[in-house]
């Protein structure tokens, strides 16, 4: 695997590959990689000629500096993984690299995530998916044309994502968004960077995210309940837990998202949690 430390340096191999007719796949990741990374990488390879991936702890998605601050990551171990997964190219940057043209981080233009950065993440992350379109873009500007993985665990990143690279599309940058299924431990739970902050127990508390998704489910397709408030409520019920502060279990639809819970007959359902346990943030979705 070749490792490389400059965005210019990246943007030239990715440059061969096409020029000798290669398919490229693209993984991003912000490292402390786990299984779900690694399935991104094996959907790639399974789809094109050469994967290559990209580790950047992005600073201007983090809208708390704490959770930047501990977020986990061993670089050197992040490569290994990467290089045994089969990945043919990994690089990474510094901020200066990724916007040569600006002198300090708070001078970097952000980009706006367009529609689908309205609620839930654009509404309790102020700034976060500004700060991910804004260096995402400038990942698919070094890569070039390329199929790009993404985890559907992030869901809305990858609205906001498809979106980047339609508006790309006119540049003659084809980004080809490809969104591969959640990785979940043994108990459900989803797998993230972050759970290695979570205790033993903490984590065992954290199977109730996806009990309270499957509950939405299972009240969806089971017990035919029709209404956003009665699936989110069914969610509370299942999320309740001393442990657990809820920062929104809502009902969205994936093909009309708006800022707001929809009304009126549901098309593709899909729900939506994100939790707080001891500070730690926590994501998770289920298509009903
Ligand atoms: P990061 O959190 O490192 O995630 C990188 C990719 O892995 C994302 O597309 C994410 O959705 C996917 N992923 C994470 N957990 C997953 C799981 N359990 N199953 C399947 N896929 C999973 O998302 C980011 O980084 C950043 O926002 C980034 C796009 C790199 C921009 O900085």
């Amino acid at each position: 695997m070749v490792s490389l430390n400059s965005p210019r340096e990246a943007a030239a191999w990715c440059d061969r590959q096409r020029q000798a007719g290669l398919q490229l796949g693209f993984v991003p990741t912000m490292g402390g990689l786990h299984d779900g990374h690694l399935s991104l990488l094996e959907q790639s390879r399974a789809q094109c000629d050469v994967s290559c991936a990209s580790i950047f702890l992005n600073p201007l998605q983090f809208n708390d500096p704490a959770d930047l601050a501990t977020y986990p990551g061993d670089f050197d171990q992040d490569l290994a993984r990467l290089a045994q997964a089969g990945c043919a190219m990994v690089f990474t940057g510094t901020l200066a690299q990724f916007f040569p043209e600006v002198e300090e981080e708070r001078d970097i233009p952000r980009l706006s995530p367009g529609p689908a950065g309205k609620g839930l993440e654009g509404r309790y992350r102020p700034g976060h998916l500004e700060g991910v379109v804004t260096i995402v873009d400038r990942l698919f500007r070094t890569v070039g044309p390329c199929h790009a993985y993404f985890g559907e665990k992030d869901f809305q990143q990858t609205l906001v994502v498809r979106d980047l690279a339609e508006r790309l599309r006119p540049c003659g940058t084809r980004i080809n968004v490809v969104v591969c299924p959640v990785i979940r431990g043994p108990s459900g739970l989803a797998l993230s960077s972050r759970n290695q902050r979570l205790g033993v127990r903490q984590r065992a508390t954290a199977a109730k995210i996806h009990q309270a998704l499957q509950c939405a489910r299972t009240a969806w397709r089971n017990d035919r309940v029709r209404t956003p408030e009665a699936l989110e409520s069914r969610m509370r019920a299942a999320l309740a837990h001393p442990e657990i502060v809820i920062e929104y279990a809502s009902i969205r639809e994936e093909t009309r998202w708006t800022e707001h819970r929809p009304a009126g007959k549901l098309s593709r359902p899909r729900a939506l949690i994100a939790v707080y346990i001891d500070n730690i943030r926590l994501i998770d979705t289920l298509l009903l």
